[in-house]
């Protein structure tokens, strides 16, 4: 029988959805391998430091490490032989909202060399319908038999080692084979699995993030219409929604952004042709909820005269991730209307930002980007005025 020295490698795997499962692979006793091009993130990684926050990581982390069941590498040339591949590379949308399929296929290009009959390779990245069987046809075109299955994540950022453990996986491949070999290794971590086909599993992923940003832009527009017509809308929300179970479901208004949401709302709408009205509209509203502030700002003041700033640039609380962030997006329009901004975060590491002590003492209107807890027992000055759409217990309602 073949001997190899890992029983599955990450590729990717030293990014937020990789890094995690990496992990939690390795201390359910598999020999895992991270392949990854960014090699700073795989040198913090392989100190026991985890390079972004994720709950729980870095103890579980530094056990496998300890261990010596979590190797790196940045050569793609190591994947050869190692019987499982997962891939979790990003899976981004260009400036016009397409999916930019070209990084997974220019990854799938370069593993071609080292891939074998032998080994499955399991999707594991965010894909439009259709990709899995997509990259089985042009593996199947180049001569490979490499089993191809597509099993998505569904994990919170920030809580994906306790949520890959506790949520059901859905799993699906191209062949019986796939998805044998794709449950032998989630069911090793996951409490239930879920089969379906790929096209199904593709679907699921990007309506679970499409339907969430579609019920935040639900109630990102009334927000903004309740707020207009002169009311408090988080006040309102506590009146419907007491004992009114129907009114439960509906989230507290705020940005709505990050690198899912939108991304893969948009997927759907490149794959609909363009006819997802529901998602078009969805992304209209989140992303217009920073002009929306700004326009109710700039009615009140001379913004050019203001010192504004934002506390909260993650894209969401307690994480220190800021891509897609809409908290910058709201510093560029009130920097375009001249105000003077100022940027804080908790999480976030960035030397032009001040801390949030500094932050009220140079600013006029401060502006919560987003609710990390400890901006919830902050006490604000009264002279500052705070705009705050999440609710915290701490901030006057204006
Ligand atoms: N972030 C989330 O919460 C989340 C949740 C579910 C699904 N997803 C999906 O998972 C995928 C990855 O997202 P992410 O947030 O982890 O992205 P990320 O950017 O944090 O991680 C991707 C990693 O892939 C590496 N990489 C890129 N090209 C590579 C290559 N050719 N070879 C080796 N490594 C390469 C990058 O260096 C990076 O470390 C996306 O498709 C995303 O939509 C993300």
């Amino acid at each position: 029988m073949k001997q190899y020295n890992y029983d599955v490698c990450v590729i990717g795997g030293a990014g937020h959805v990789g890094a995690p499962l990496a992990i939690v692979l390795a201390d359910r006793g598999m020999r895992t391998l991270i392949c990854d091009i960014n090699e700073e993130a795989m040198d913090i990684l392989s100190k026991g430091e985890m390079p972004f926050t994720e709950e729980g990581g870095k103890t579980m982390l530094r056990g496998v490490l300890d261990r010596k069941v979590l190797g790196f590498t940045p050569n793609i040339k190591d994947i050869s032989n190692i019987p499982v591949l997962i891939l979790t590379i990003g899976t981004p949308i260009d400036e016009f909202h397409n999916p930019v399929f070209s990084l997974l296929t220019r990854c799938i290009d370069s593993m071609i060399p080292f891939l074998s009959d032998e080994q499955t390779i399991i999707l594991r990245s965010t894909v439009a319908p259709g990709a899995t069987e997509y990259l089985d046809r042009y593996l199947k075109s180049l001569g490979k038999k490499t089993r191809i299955a597509f099993c998505p994540e569904r994990v919170v950022q920030g809580k994906a080692i306790e949520e890959i453990q506790t949520l059901p996986q859905i799993i699906s491949g191209t062949t019986p084979a796939a998805v044998r070999i794709a449950g032998d290794i989630f069911r090793r971590i996951a409490p239930e699995i879920v089969e379906a086909t790929p096209k199904e599993a593709e679907f699921a992923k990007l309506i679970c993030n499409a339907y969430r940003y579609i019920q935040f832009a639900a109630t990102n527009q009334l927000y903004m219409m309740v707020e207009s017509a002169g009311l408090n809308y988080n006040e309102l929300l506590l009146k419907m929604k007491t004992g009114y179970p129907r009114m439960e479901s509906i989230p507290g208004p705020g940005f709505a952004a990050g690198p899912c949401l939108m991304k893969d709302t948009m997927q759907l709408f490149a794959f609909e042709k363009q006819n997802f009205i529901l998602g078009q509209v969805a992304m209209t509203i989140n992303e217009g909820l920073p002009n929306f502030i700004v326009e109710r700002l700039s009615r009140k003041y001379d913004l050019s005269q203001k010192r504004i700033g934002i506390l909260g640039m993650a894209f969401k609380a307690e994480s220190d991730d800021i891509r897609d962030s809409l908290s910058y997006k709201l510093g560029k329009i009130l920097r375009f209307m001249g105000a003077t901004i100022h940027y804080s975060d908790e999480y976030v590491k960035d030397t032009t930002f001040i801390s949030k002590e500094e932050l009220v003492r140079q600013s006029d209107i401060v502006i919560i980007g987003v609710p990390h807890n400890a901006y919830k027992t902050f006490l604000f000055p009264d002279a500052v005025e705070v705009i705050d759409m999440w609710n915290m217990p701490n901030t006057k309602k204006i």
